[in-house]
């Protein structure tokens, strides 16, 4: 399965790359055997200290404790901003491309300071001090990084929700964190359709009376409801504030940010980031990964609600004194050019997407690609989800006509920047391999019983060693920590996904080996959405998994069994379907749902999911054992009623 596509060798215009073949065999090597002094070296030349650290790395896997850059200081707004000034202050820091194709803006690095400045003394009048929570809640407009940034100045730890999330979802999130404040908009404005935040957020806020403030960007000027103890217009509270802001020298290890993802048990848990290490691995993984060169302009299509926005929209670009593009639309509006359209428009060099975006515009044929120039393109990534090699075909020659190599970084929020990629000027590329790994990042794979796997073969992603932007802790419960990321192989972080190393070394992600679901790149567990379908009164037991989807990846598959007496209709699952959105958001509507009288138990009563996916996956031939059901029976029930995707 590996080899029925050609190997790519680097191509010529980048033999002068960052980083070749030669340099990264040394270099990795180096990171492995010498972390302190690698990293050391490092942090020297990519970040400003105001202080120097006492020690590089010590950290404890069965503890889940990691510290790096003990004793120093460093504030990462002034790093993102502040020392570009002397070179950088006319330069075009970032560039907003809005919903609508006529809508875009350059802010340069002395504009970007100037925001970041007023909206950081903006907070600190409302009170806001070093150590204290802000949640954001932003469409994809450049006040979203001015906000990141200026809780970065002040010391505040920002917690980014994602604008597509639920009110019950962002309540949940302010509370888990406590935040006091809330930054958000009138509303975003996505593939030319308003989304109603400020409402969202009326309603997340209702049952979060410790919010003392809500900030609230114009961004439309829609007729929005007002509570005049909490609410201020960010344009009337930001716009006098002065322009100096003098940035709070932080601990490497203070904390920087918090960032929900789902785990494959209960509640999303808040990922914590903290100063020094994630800037660094961020910044360092920036430039090798897309061997970014000066004046390069670089788009990432992420929404900053993701890890994906935070390292490589905000940090990372920033901290390399880059310029980046941040898009606050889809890629398919007004039409399927959108994308090269915007790269032509802004001369984008750089290219970074996900495996669902290029699947769907895959989907419209070649057309609307070949119509546009892309000349400025010079290389393409991709992040989120495996990519099949049929899409990265297409992604190489027809978008890249075969010029630009294509990174596929395999990485997680918990990672905090790319921990397996190719780097352009050292990997012959294979379609669909996220290839090696980063410099410091020690990577095994486990099989069953936690033995090693040598050589060729399959089993369980692992890290051995720290690295510098790994997750510190789960938000106020550091057991939750030890237990999902340190607890199943002892002295490993445990990923949570399945590879394969081949025989040259290149490793095949092959996605998640837990209870969580990739959908378009959108990390979701599946007890979340079970949750969300027992809520309703006429469910008695719900279960879901995910199943192959040509766009999507993975799409939602719910098994609900309905409460005695209650009947299966059009009506309960559009309520089903709506209490999702609901409760989570449009990511996390079911794509199928299957009434199922019974689900597959043991005699203890477990379900078997494992049977559950096979159905879903229509691979009835490998149902497996279904001896130790208690009754077997339910299983051909559910496969004759399995409804036609
Ligand atoms: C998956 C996104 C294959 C993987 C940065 C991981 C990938 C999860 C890749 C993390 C890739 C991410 N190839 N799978 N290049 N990148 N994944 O936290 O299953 O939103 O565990 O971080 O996405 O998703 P998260």
């Amino acid at each position: 399965m590996h080899h029925e596509f050609p190997v790519h060798p680097v191509p010529a215009n980048f033999r002068d790359a960052h980083i070749n073949a030669e340099q990264y065999r040394s270099m990795y090597q180096r990171s492995i055997e010498d972390p302190d002094g690698f990293w050391g070296e490092l942090a020297g030349e990519f970040l400003s200290w105001d202080q120097p650290w006492t020690r590089v790395v010590d950290y404890d896997f069965t503890k889940g404790e990691a510290n790096w850059f003990d004793g120093g200081k460093l504030n990462v707004s002034y790093n993102c901003i502040d020392r570009h000034l002397p070179e950088r202050a006319d330069q075009t820091a970032l560039i907003w491309e809005g919903d609508d194709p006529g809508d875009s803006m350059h802010i340069t690095y002395a504009e970007l300071k100037d925001h970041v400045c007023r909206l950081a003394n903006a907070l600190k009048a409302r009170g806001v001090k070093s150590g204290d929570r802000v949640c954001i809640y932003m469409p994809m407009i450049p006040e979203a990084s001015y906000a990141m940034l200026a809780c970065a100045r002040i010391g505040a730890v920002h917690s980014v929700v994602f604008g597509g999330f639920s009110p019950e979802a962002l309540k949940d999130r302010i509370l888990d964190s406590d935040c006091q404040v809330l930054i958000t908009a009138d509303e975003g404005v996505r593939g030319g359709k308003k989304v109603p935040l400020k409402v969202n957020a009326d309603k997340a806020l209702d049952a979060c009376p410790d919010v003392h403030t809500c900030l609230v960007v114009r961004r439309t000027g829609a007729d929005v409801a007002w509570n005049g103890e909490r609410d201020y217009w960010y344009d009337e509270l930001v716009g006098g504030q002065s322009t100096d802001c003098a940035p709070e020298s932080m601990d490497a290890e203070a904390p920087l940010f918090i960032l929900y993802t789902s785990g494959s048990t209960g509640k999303p848990k808040g990922v914590l980031h903290t100063t020094g290490g994630y800037l660094l691995q961020s910044a360092v993984t920036f430039k090798y990964t897309f061997d970014y060169r000066e004046g390069e302009v670089y788009w990432c299509t992420a929404d900053v609600g993701w890890i994906t926005g935070h390292s490589y929209i905000v940090y990372g670009p920033l901290a390399c004194g880059a310029t980046s593009l941040m898009f606050e639309g889809v890629p398919t509006y007004p039409n399927y050019s959108r994308c090269w359209d915007v790269v032509d428009k802004h001369g984008v060099n750089i290219f970074y997407t996900a495996p669902t975006a290029i699947r769907a515009l895959h989907s419209e044929g070649d057309e609307p690609v070949t119509s546009t120039s892309r000349a400025s393109l010079r290389l393409l990534g991709t992040v989120g989800e495996p990519i099949n090699p049929e899409a990265w075909e297409w992604y190489y020659k027809v978008v890249g006509e075969s010029r630009c190599p294509i990174v596929d970084t395999w990485w997680q929020t918990e990672t905090g920047a790319h921990m397996i990629t190719p780097l352009p000027g050292a990997t012959d590329l294979k379609p669909g391999s996220a290839s090696f790994p980063m410099f410091g990042v020690d990577v095994a794979l486990l099989d069953e019983s936690g033995k090693e796997i040598e050589g060729p073969g399959a089993g369980y992603l692992v890290v051995k060693a720290s690295w510098p932007s790994q997750i510190r802790t789960v938000y106020g419960d550091h057991q939750r920590m030890i237990d999902t990321y340190f607890s199943n192989y002892k002295g490993y972080y445990f990923t949570g996904d399945g590879a394969s190393r081949d025989a040259d070394g290149y490793y095949w992600i092959t996605g998640r080996v837990d209870d969580v679901l990739n959908v378009s790149g959108h990390r979701m567990g599946t007890a979340e959405v079970e949750s969300a379908l027992v809520l309703h009164e006429d469910v008695a037991e719900a279960a879901v998994v995910g199943y192959p989807h040509d766009i999507k990846g993975q799409g939602i598959y719910a098994y609900v069994t309905l409460m005695h007496g209650h009947a299966p209709s059009d009506d309960l699952r559009k309520e089903l379907i709506a209490l999702c959105v609901e409760e989570i958001g449009p990511i996390a509507k079911p794509d199928i749902i299957q009434w199922a009288p019974d689900l597959p138990k043991t005699r203890s009563g477990k379900i078997m999911r494992r049977i559950l996916r096979k159905i879903a996956e229509n691979e009835l031939g490998s149902l497996g054992d279904t001896s130790t059901l208690a009754d077997p029976s339910v299983v051909d029930k559910l496969i004759a009623d399995r409804p036609q995707p």
